[in-house]
């Protein structure tokens, strides 16, 4: 792991945003639990998501579906045969390595060196299957084998009929999902980049034959533009066309937003053309027609399929990553701060009396009852000023106000800018809108 990206998963840990899962036993490798401050983000995150694709859209509808679906659902859509990764095993280290990710693995006895630097003795790559399969009801037999979903769009395709009847939609319009998703992964790692389980926020959109190019196009636009909206920053994040060696199965084409993590670039979306390959399988599969009627055509036509596909955690540790800055103070300590976006910022408002007596605890809670009616605050009178501001800096704060000796006087607070550290008074009547234009006008 780089310095950085390990001083970025120490902050995590120390302000609550993320913990190792199962830490007092000795932690289940691969799996981790969000704290305080990262249960916020995270759904914040997913709210963001859920609001520009479905709520402030007309032709994009919701759905929960389950986590334990039926094997034909798997089956069918090529996953139980084909959703594998090729794996090599060392015979001098007992080491067992993905074969197309090498360069990221460390050999068990050269601890420092990757299997492509070791010299160690390898076998042929075997193909190995990233499924979690589990058994449903008391009966301990192959019929009842569930898989817990490795993608939540199975769900979507599933329901594409039941949705149709019933949501009033037509053809072109979306579907769109967050939820969890399990991958038996054989390599992990980067933190909450490639866990075993995970959470993916994935539309599946439904277009007509033909026009599929089109929407492909129109949908890695506003993906990318969703990312530039929430202040990650031009520099670290791009479209990455796929070449056609890297297709899935089911894709024509593929669009991978990549961003600029600290050990490279890597991906944190697909937006993927999967045809018409998914319901065109179920239809054969369940027997049951998953066409649309093509008024003009006076046909029915199996719909072809755009979907923007994002996990939760990887968006939430690309914003932390662009979000984190050290940033040294003329004593020479380090200030680290998190540049969140003002509308992720788990804490919005710091609110603090500068000392515990002369009647400012009292108007810095009358503040805060005040403040909290609007945005996300926090209210904490113990330790030092500096110390105060210091640890919002590190969840992401953007604004401070304190109470101090001339509020008694003035009426007014002094409120502190987290990105440009100014410190400016406002009077207390009209702190609340200040906070909001500055809100608004929030750039990076
Ligand atoms: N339905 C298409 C699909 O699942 P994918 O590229 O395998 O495509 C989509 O996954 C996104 O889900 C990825 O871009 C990534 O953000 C996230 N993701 C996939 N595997 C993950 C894992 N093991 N841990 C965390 N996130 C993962």
């Amino acid at each position: 792991m780089s310095d950085i990206m390990e001083r970025v998963v120490a902050l995590t840990k120390r302000r609550g945003f993320i913990y190792p899962g199962s830490e007092i036993y000795g932690g289940l490798q691969a799996t981790y639990d969000y704290g305080p401050m990262g249960v916020e983000l995270k759904r914040l995150i997913k709210d963001d998501w859920w609001r520009d694709m479905v709520r402030d859209r007309e032709n994009v509808v919701g759905l929960d579906a389950s986590i334990l679906m039926a094997a034909k659902v798997w089956e069918v859509s090529g996953h139980v045969g084909g959703f594998n990764d090729p794996m090599i095993d060392c015979k001098t280290c007992q080491g067992r390595f993905r074969a197309d990710k090498l360069e990221q693995s460390k050999c068990l006895k050269k601890k420092k060196l990757s299997p492509l630097e070791c010299g160690g003795d390898f076998t042929e790559p075997r193909q190995f299957n990233l499924m979690f399969s589990t058994k449903a009801g008391p009966v301990d037999d192959d019929a009842a084998t569930v898989y817990l979903r490795p993608e939540t769009a199975q769900g979507i395709f599933v329901n594409f009929k039941n949705v149709m009847d019933t949501a009033r939609v037509k053809i072109p319009f979306g579907i769109a999902q967050v939820g969890k998703a399990f991958r038996n992964e054989i390599v992990t790692g980067g933190q909450i980049f490639r866990m075993r389980e995970f959470e993916q926020m994935e539309m599946e959109f439904f277009c007509a034959p033909g026009s599929d190019e089109e929407w492909h196009e129109y949908w890695k636009a506003e993906r990318l533009r969703w990312w530039r909206d929430l202040g990650v920053r031009a520099e670290n994040i791009r479209m990455r066309e796929h070449t056609p060696d890297e297709l899935a199965h089911y894709a024509r084409g593929c669009g991978d937003i990549e961003y600029k993590y600290p050990w490279g670039w890597d991906e944190v979306e697909g937006v993927a053309n999967r045809t018409d390959y998914d319901l065109g399988k179920h239809q054969e599969g369940s027997g049951k027609g998953l066409a649309y009627r093509d008024d003009e055509k006076k046909e029915w036509v199996v719909p072809y399929v755009i979907e923007p596909s994002a996990g939760v955690d990887r968006c939430f540790l690309t914003i932390l990553c662009d979000a984190y800055e050290e940033h040294e103070k003329p004593n020479g300590e380090t200030r680290t701060v998190l540049h969140l976006h003002p509308r992720l910022a788990p804490v919005q408002v710091g609110v603090f009396p500068l000392v515990k007596k002369d009647g400012m605890p009292e108007k810095a809670e009358a503040l805060y009852a005040e403040l909290k009616k609007r945005f996300r605050c926090l209210y904490d009178k113990a330790g030092s000023i500096g110390k105060r501001y210091a640890r919002l800096d590190e969840i992401g704060t953007p604004y401070c106000c304190t109470i101090d000796g001339d509020t008694a006087t003035d009426g007014a607070v002094t409120v502190r800018h987290r990105d440009s550290l100014d410190q400016e008074r406002v009077a207390l009547d009209q702190v609340a809108n200040y906070i909001a234009d500055k809100m608004a006008t929030w750039t990076r």
